[in-house]
């Protein structure tokens, strides 16, 4: 249903890197690649996430075993606001609520967890799309 299959608009860098925020955010964000990759796999820590976006829609890229990358919609299911990642979970940094690396709620006060988001591994790279 999220799952974007068409083409992107690639970021004119030539590999996907980890990009430190401003504006007093430490969130690690990955830049979309030329090959049309979300990240590398290298740059998602094990047990943890990146934020990303695919075809403008923010999203979250999550290792949680290693070689395995899941990834959910950004949007907080509360009220809208970006989910980031955080300390092996994903928090929402409007009113707190905060989802494990399966996008489930582990505090709200969203209700519902995040909306999978289809990705694949291919080589060391992330793709959308199942
Ligand atoms: S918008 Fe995320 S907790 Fe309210």
């Amino acid at each position: 249903m999220l799952a974007r299959t068409g083409s992107f608009t690639a970021v004119a860098a030539g590999v996907a890197v980890l990009a430190a925020c401003g504006g007093g955010s430490d969130t690690p964000t990955a830049t979309q690649a030329a090959d049309g990759s979300l990240a590398k796999v290298a740059d998602i820590p094990v047990g943890g996430a990146i934020a990303a976006s695919a075809g403008g829609q923010k999203i979250l890229l999550v290792q949680a075993t290693a070689g395995e990358v899941t990834a959910y919609s950004a949007i907080c299911p509360h009220q809208g606001c970006t989910v980031a990642p955080g300390n092996g979970e994903l928090d929402c940094p409007c009113h707190g609520s905060r989802f494990d690396l399966t996008g489930a709620v582990l505090a709200g006060p969203a209700k519902e967890g995040l909306t999978p988001f289809d990705v694949r591994v291919e080589g060391d790279a992330v793709f959308a799309g199942a």
